[in-house]
């Protein structure tokens, strides 16, 4: 890493945050939060997050319990069922349907059954319109976990050029809709990009601030990125590779050609990743006092 290159390491600042929580869920009178969280089927890369997930609750002392539903059995309305039952659940806080879900199922189905109140992905049209009015919500946790990596890091976002290539209910929209804020750590100039964008390049070129999350390993070389912008790779793909594992992980960003060249760049594994759990945590302790009011 050359010396005027930064490295936004997520893993520093998702610690401080997961102190941050354990340290306020300590001191709550009364059950700890609880969190549930919705599987269905079994794709490794689900089970994965979902464990990381379970992990790092444990480690801040939020109780989560997770239902796992067999892929072939499973229809759309017996998970609305379980969602509408956790609703009414006194017990529970929060409440997560890990995506993606079968093609059988509607996820923005599924997720509108969720209380917004216990929505700790912040992805419900309820959450989600008061995102777009910059009123009180859950934010989804991936773009609220950029959105403080940024702070942490002192990259100012007002007048700035972002582009986002990606533009999904995860990332891409509510990411846009918080950088369109006015105020802190808002204040941009938006441009999100997508499959069907045209001379994708002339457009990621111009961008001061590049968050990457198409799910290309390696794609986005120099010839993607303006010489001293900032690079956030949200991109985690699992590339074959002769270890134990069979795999490595890698972003969207081409890192080793980059890393000499931009101001400065997240790596993965180890950056935006674990900035969206620890968001994940913060908001089952919003939901915890949502749902104790
Ligand atoms: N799948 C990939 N990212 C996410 C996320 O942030 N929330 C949920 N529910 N599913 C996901």
């Amino acid at each position: 890493m050359c010396a005027c290159c930064r490295l936004l390491s997520g893993k520093e600042v998702a610690c401080d945050l997961l102190l941050e929580v354990k340290e306020a869920v300590s001191k709550l009178s009364g059950r700890p939060p609880c969190v549930v969280f919705l599987r269905v089927g079994n794709a490794d890369a689900s089970v994965a997050y979902v464990n990381q997930k379970k992990k790092r609750a444990a480690e801040v002392g939020i109780r989560s319990l997770l239902k796992v539903f067999d892929s072939e059995t499973t229809t759309e309305q017996m998970l609305i069922d379980e969602v509408k039952r956790l609703n009414e659940d006194a017990s529970v806080d929060g409440i997560l349907v890990q995506a993606p879900l079968p093609d059988s199922m509607d996820f923005i189905k599924v997720i509108n059954t969720i209380a917004p109140e216990k929505d700790v992905d912040g992805f419900c049209s309820i959450n989600m319109g008061r995102l777009i009015q910059s009123e009180p919500a859950i934010s989804p946790c991936t773009p609220a976990g950029i959105i403080e990596l940024l702070k942490y890091y002192n990259v100012e976002t007002a007048g700035k050029h972002v582009v986002i290539v990606n533009r999904s209910l995860i990332v891409g929209k509510p990411l846009s809709a918080l950088l369109l804020r006015h105020g802190v750590l808002g204040d941009a100039t938006v441009t999100v990009c997508h499959s069907r964008t045209k001379d994708l390049r002339s457009i990621t070129q111009q961008a001061d601030i590049l968050i990457l999350a198409c799910g290309r390993p390696c794609c986005f070389d120099r010839f993607y990125v303006k010489k001293g912008a900032v690079v956030v790779d949200v991109g985690i793909s699992r590339v074959p590779a002769q270890n134990e594992r069979g795999y490595v992980l890698h972003g969207d960003a081409n890192f080793e050609d980059l890393k000499g060249y931009v101001a400065a760049i997240t790596p993965v594994p180890g950056g935006v990743g674990p900035m969206t759990v620890a968001m994940l945590m913060k908001n089952t302790l919003k939901a915890y006092h949502l749902c104790h009011h």
